[in-house]
């Protein structure tokens, strides 16, 4: 079954375009997440209206404060009278603790299943994507960096510790179809020229099209 209708069209005329100012967390990472969530929605079971719009309003908080974007989102959908139309209080309440708990550096475990759907779909497990995301963030974020192989290295350092050390791209469900999609992701990104050939491809694009001073000046996440 399929998500209802009207409540379909509630968030893409209400919430989507909210996600307009936002880089790395557009509308491309919002359907991939959602396409993910419906997927182990039907794995294990989910209620297929709460899955959605957990998956939609996940990162919704991410311009109000990014350090805390997961609480800022939750207490968006609890304070969205709209949706007392669709859910119940409890089912208000699973969905805000999934949201709180999605961020993939946390450590301990979500408190509920809709949680651990959220945190494994959030994962994109595309090296372009993560490329596009992690060099906006070290644009923002390492401005004293000059030279592309700078900031590649920062990128490529962080994330190789994390999947040494088995953390950043731990999965909660162990769902068939993402951890063979992760081991295939993380095979290919420990491969580092291919890796940077595809974050140069990447550099390139950004600093020729004007995208880096718009990742610097205009969107609001990083
Ligand atoms: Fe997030
Ligand atoms: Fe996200």
């Amino acid at each position: 079954m399929d998500p209802s209708e009207e409540l379909v069209q509630y968030i893409a005329d209400r919430i989507f375009p909210r996600y307009e100012k936002y880089y790395s967390h557009n509308m491309v990472h919002i359907n991939n997440v959602i396409e993910n969530m419906m997927m182990l929605a039907d794995y294990y079971g989910l209620d297929k209206d709460m899955a959605y719009t957990t998956a939609s309003y996940h990162d919704i908080g991410l311009n109000i404060d990014r350090e805390n974007h997961e609480k800022e989102s939750a207490k968006i959908l609890r304070d969205d009278k709209r949706l007392k139309d669709y859910f119940t209080e409890p089912q208000i309440e699973t969905m805000a603790i999934a949201i709180e708990d999605h961020r993939g550096s946390r450590k301990e475990r979500p408190r509920n299943i809709y949680g651990e759907c959220i945190s494994d779909s959030d994962r994109d497990f595309d090296i372009l994507l993560l490329a596009k995301r992690q060099l906006a963030t070290s644009l923002k974020s390492y401005p004293g960096l000059a030279t592309f192989d700078e900031h590649f290295n920062r990128c490529y350092d962080y994330i190789c510790k994390r999947i040494n050390q088995n953390g950043v791209f731990n999965l909660w469900t162990n769902n068939p179809v993402l951890v063979e999609r992760r081991d295939k992701f993380q095979k290919e990104y420990l491969d580092k020229n291919f890796t940077r050939s595809i974050y140069k491809k990447e550099w390139d694009r950004i600093s020729s099209d004007g995208t880096k001073e718009k990742i610097i000046n205009y969107y609001e996440d990083y």
